[in-house]
């Protein structure tokens, strides 16, 4: 079994990633997506395309899900890094959202999400933003506290 990230010939690695940690265009991440929607009308801007805001929450949903998982409990958003919107979503997409634990502090995790659209009646796939969140575990008092070790 290789490990999970070996370098193949075509300057990939094993994961579907370049050797620069990216997914290349038109490639989702492999794998399960945490989250996967449908954009509708109502997640739409004034002009009719989807609202910014409404794809950073489903970004912020899916790494929360992650967070709170490893946190075995309560976590909430204290940092996003480097959002960057690379093309339009529209109405009637296939949204999904894909996340990475990349680092786990004494009370913090750093998330990487991508988010990949699909037009409803295509094939193809299309990255339309990624960002790294940070979650801190809290407690019941909403106070830091240590995410427990990995079991
Ligand atoms: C989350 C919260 C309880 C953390 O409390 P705090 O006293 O600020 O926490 P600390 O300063 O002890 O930092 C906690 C961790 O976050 C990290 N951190 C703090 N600020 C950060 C920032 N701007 N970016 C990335 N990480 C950060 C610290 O390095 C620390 O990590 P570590 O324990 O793994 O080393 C508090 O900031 C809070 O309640 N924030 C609001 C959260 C919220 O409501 N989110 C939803 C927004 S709508």
């Amino acid at each position: 079994m290789p490990p999970s990230s070996a370098k193949t010939t075509d300057g990939k690695t094993t994961d579907g990633k370049t050797t620069d940690g990216k997914t290349p265009d038109g490639q989702m991440p492999d794998g399960m997506p945490v989250i996967r929607t449908i954009a509708m009308p109502s997640d739409t801007n004034p002009s009719g395309d989807i609202f910014g805001g409404w794809l950073m929450s489903q970004m912020d949903l899916a790494a929360g899900n992650i967070a709170a998982r490893r946190a075995r409990g309560r976590a909430a958003t204290i940092a996003v890094e480097g959002i960057t919107f690379l093309s339009p979503v529209y109405v009637g997409d296939e949204v999904s959202l894909f996340g990475t634990l990349l680092h786990v502090g004494r009370t913090s995790m750093r998330i990487e999400v991508e988010a990949w659209r699909r037009a409803r009646e295509s094939d193809e796939s299309q990255k339309v933003t990624e960002a790294i969140f940070t979650f801190v575990a809290i407690d019941a008092q909403r106070k830091a506290r240590p995410v427990p070790p990995e079991y």
